[in-house]
């Protein structure tokens, strides 16, 4: 069986992603989106928050599993026994980061491929950093991330302007 694992801090989850995801079932039997637990960014939303909606986002995707882990990515695909690990490239900005994490990850795990899929035009642009901006000053996200994000955006911005 042929597993990928594509991990990610996922805060949220964008149709950007979610893309990558229905590309990737299609080139491996199983694909395991895998949450990041640490996460050095400034996070909007917990750990709960960002599986419920990353679970309800995939819900439609039959060879998809969803889980978070802690500690390297190396390590925990080699637990999954995945052979590759699934990046997004959006733009050439995103190539030096990503060549410099897949470099240590395959040191880390010499049976580790990254396997990078270039994201669809329409989707190029989204990052969760844009979305939760845009969010938060009351544009529409509208078509850029799953209903469900859409929801959790405006609760987690109405309590916050509550307090
Ligand atoms: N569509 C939309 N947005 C996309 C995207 C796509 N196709 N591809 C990337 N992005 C965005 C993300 O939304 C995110 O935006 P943000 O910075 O505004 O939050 C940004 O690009 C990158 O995020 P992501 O793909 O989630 O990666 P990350 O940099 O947040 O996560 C980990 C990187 C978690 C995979 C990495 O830090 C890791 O492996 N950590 C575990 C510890 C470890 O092993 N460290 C050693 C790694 S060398």
């Amino acid at each position: 069986m042929k597993i990928a694992v594509y991990p990610g801090t996922f805060d949220p989850v964008t149709y950007g992603h979610i893309h990558i995801a229905e590309r990737a079932c299609q080139l491996y039997d199983k694909v395991i989106i895998a949450l990041a637990g640490e996460n050095y960014k400034n996070d909007l939303f917990t750990m709960e928050e960002r599986m419920i909606m990353l679970k309800e986002s995939v819900k439609h995707l039959e060879n998809v599993e969803v889980e978070s882990f802690v500690g390297l990515t190396a390590d925990y695909a080699a637990i999954k026994g995945a052979k590759a690990l699934i990046r997004g490239l959006r733009a050439v900005s995103d190539f030096e980061y990503e060549m410099q994490m897949a470099a240590m990850n395959r040191y880390l795990n010499e049976n580790l491929e990254t396997v990078f899929l270039m994201a669809e035009g329409k989707y190029s642009f989204l990052s969760s950093s844009n979305i939760k901006q845009v969010a938060l000053i009351g544009g529409s996200v509208h078509g850029l991330v799953p209903p469900i994000v859409e929801e959790y955006l405006k609760k987690k911005y109405q309590e916050l302007n509550y307090k």
